[in-house]
Order: structure tokens, then sequence, then C-alpha cells
């Protein structure tokens, strides 16, 4: 947002600038005719005095990457696409258990102290076509991570422990996926587990679902519900069907004949190897030396490995992806686009970067009630 000093808002709008600093100390501001005002102040600024203050910018090399990291809506170009499938729920229900069954490996045992920390995301094969899963950490620490995960998915399989019933992260699992406008499958995990497959027990929590607005199919709501072990393997099959038919349903589609755009899903700085983010490719098709920005990074990508860490030279829609190349650690959930020219990035990376010091240092600067009593 462009700052707008006091005297230039006054000559745009023509009331005096003396009367501008009055009412800005009225709100709390103290100003001097050279202060300079950011869009939302001066726009609230003005509506006190009854002007709707109208913003334009000069175009930025962002905007282009904006522009170019819009969907493709051309009907033509674009080709079936797998689904992206975010398991969320509340602490230890089993969801890394659950992904873990379903992709005939082990993650949970090399967890330490058995919890999540970590976005992970894999591509397994059913009836010869690929799924895209997203396991999220249960643990209320990571709220972040989980919106996250709702945000790059087509469903979210809500995973409720059969002997716990909806928990607080339950709830704020469908809080995501409501803001997030995906489907929900609930799979009720644990039950293998002694009395809890029970019509008493059951019901008691359809009931919860219910009273969060997710009634199930079972007492005529739209909520597919499968009672799940990760133990026996019961009801895996089931709950692996019922997402290949919503997902049918919705008809995914991609282009991937374009250049690349997707979500950070996670990143770090390893020793050795550098920036390293895990990132969704959501439309494209991301290559080996392609130019990227993701988040305010930027960099030609110098490898990309797949979900079982194997080296590959492309990834398409859909798919989940390791690269290396970046020059800085972007922030995760932040947005990732090629661009043809290194220059560009360069400068869409830094602009990026000049506005998170900026928010960093009104952050700062801002006096707020907390900060106060911490200073007394
Ligand atoms: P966070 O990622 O930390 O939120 O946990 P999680 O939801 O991924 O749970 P995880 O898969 O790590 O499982 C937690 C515990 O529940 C482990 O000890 C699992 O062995 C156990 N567990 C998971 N699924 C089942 C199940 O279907 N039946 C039984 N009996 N135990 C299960
Ligand atoms: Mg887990």
């Amino acid at each position: 947002e462009p700052p707008i000093s006091v005297r230039t808002l006054s000559e745009e709008i023509g009331i005096k600038a003396n009367e501008l600093l009055r009412k800005l100390m009225g709100m709390g501001e103290m100003a001097t005719i050279n202060t300079t005002l950011d869009e939302d102040l001066a726009s609230m600024l003005a509506m006190e005095f009854g002007v709707e203050l109208e913003v334009v910018r000069a175009r930025t090399a962002e905007d282009d990457l904006l522009d170019s990291l819009a969907p493709q809506e051309d009907e033509e170009h674009l080709s079936p696409r797998p689904p992206v499938i975010t398991i969320l729920g509340h602490v230890d229900h089993g969801k890394t258990s659950l992904l873990d069954r379903i992709r005939k490996a082990n993650v949970v045992d090399s967890e330490s102290g058995g919890i999540t920390q970590h976005i992970g995301a894999y591509q397994v094969e059913y009836n010869g076509k690929p799924i895209t899963f997203v396991d999220t950490p249960g643990h209320e620490a990571f709220t972040a991570m989980r919106a996250r995960g709702a945000n790059v998915t087509d469903i979210v399989v809500l995973v409720v422990a059969a002997d716990d019933g909806v928990m607080p992260q339950t709830i704020e699992a469908i809080a995501h996926a409501k803001a997030a406008e995906v489907p929900i499958v609930v799979a009720l995990n644990k039950i293998d587990l002694p009395n809890v497959d029970t019509p008493s027990n059951v019901n008691k929590i359809y009931g919860e679902l219910a009273q969060q607005g997710l009634n199930p199919v079972e007492w005529g709501g739209d909520i597919e519900i499968v009672k799940t072990s990760t133990v026996t393997g019961q009801g895996v099959p089931d709950l692996l069907s019922t997402l290949e038919t919503i997902a049918e349903l919705h008809d995914l589609k991609a282009d991937p004949d374009r250049p690349a755009r997707g979500t950070c899903l996670e990143a770090s700085l390893s020793e050795g190897r550098g920036v390293l983010a895990t990132v969704l490719v959501q439309e494209g098709t991301l290559k080996v030396g392609d130019v990227l920005v993701c988040g305010d990074g930027f960099g030609r990508v110098r490898a990309l490995f797949n979900d079982r860490g194997r080296p590959i030279e492309q990834a398409g829609p859909s798919t989940p992806v390791e690269i290396s190349g970046l020059d800085v650690v972007p922030t995760a959930g932040e947005n990732f686009g090629v661009i043809d020219d290194v220059g560009r990035a360069r400068e869409i990376a830094e602009t990026r970067r000049g506005r998170a010091r900026e928010a960093a240092q009104a952050e700062r600067q801002t006096v707020t009630l907390e900060n106060l009593y911490n200073r007394m």
C-alpha cells in the first residue's frame, strides 16, 4: 500500500490539513503535515469527512506474477488431476497411523514421542490412479499447519477416535474445513477398541458431530462416517472408495502445460543441502531449472525430490515435491509461482521482503495494551 502524506491527502480530498491533523489527534495519532499515513488510516480519515478514497497502485512485477498465478479457466487446457486429501483431527486420534495403513508405510514409529510435528505430503496409487494425502499434526500448538493443510485440499478426512469423541482440535479442524469450503468425510477410528462400537457410544459421537454441524448420512444428513481401525484395517477400503466417489463428483482438473504454481507446505534450512521447501504443485508442471518465487524467496530449482526422497525431473498438478535452490527459507503457507526471468523473480522477492520488513517494523512501533504493560 502506498503511503500518502497528510499534505497530499489534504490536497486530494480538499479538506484543510489542520482539520485532518485535529481529527488524527482525536484518533490518538500524533501527526504533522509531512507524516505519511498508510492506506487504511488514510481511507478511514477521509471517511470521517465523508470522502471515499479510491486507491490506485502502479502495477508491479508482483501483479504480473499474481496474474500468471490465476487459475486456468479455459476447459480446453484442463486435464484431470489427482485429488488432494488432508487428514485432520485431534492429537493422537490416529491420523498418521491411518495414512501409514493407506500407504503401507510406517511413519508413526519414527516420530519423536509419537507426536506429529510436521506436515507430511504423500502420493499413493488407488485403483491405478494417484491420490495425494496431506498429514497434519493434531497437537493444539500447530493450528497454522492445520489451516494450511485445509487450504490446499479438495477433501478433508476428519479422524475422530471412537474412545475419545469430538475434542477441541476436532472442532478446530471442522472450522478450518468449513472456512476452506471443502467436503468432510469422518473416519471414526480406533473402532477395534473394546466397548466403543456400541450403539450408545456411536450415537453419542454422532450427536457431538451433529452439534458441530456435521450431520451423519445415517441420520439423514450429508456427512459420510466410516468406522476405521488402523490395527485391523477395518473400514480403510471403504474410506478410500468413499473418497474416490467424492473426488470423481468434483471433477478435479488443472492445466499441466503452464508454468507451475502452488503452495509452500513447509520449509527449512538444511545443513549441506541449503534451503529446502516442500511444496504442493497445484497447477502446471514444475521442472528442474525453473525459476520460481516462493513466498519471499526466489531461485532456480536445483533439484526436485518426490515423497520418498527420490530425485525427479518434474512434478505435475497435485504433486507434493521437495525443492532445493531457493535463496532464503520461505514462509510456509505462502504461494509459489514460476516466472521466466531471474531478474523479475528477484524483484518480486525483494518487494515481498521489503513489505515483510515494514510490517515487522510497524508491529514493533505499535503500542498495544499488552506491550505497554510489559514496559511498566
Ligand atoms: P498426532 O499427529 O500427534 O496428532 O497423532 P495422530 O493423530 O497422528 O495419531 P497416531 O497415528 O500417531 O496414533 C496415536 C496412537 O493411537 C498410536 O499409539 C497408535 O498406535 C494408536 N492408534 C491409531 N489408530 C488406532 C486404531 O485404529 N486402533 C487402536 N487401538 N489404536 C490406534
Ligand atoms: Mg500424526
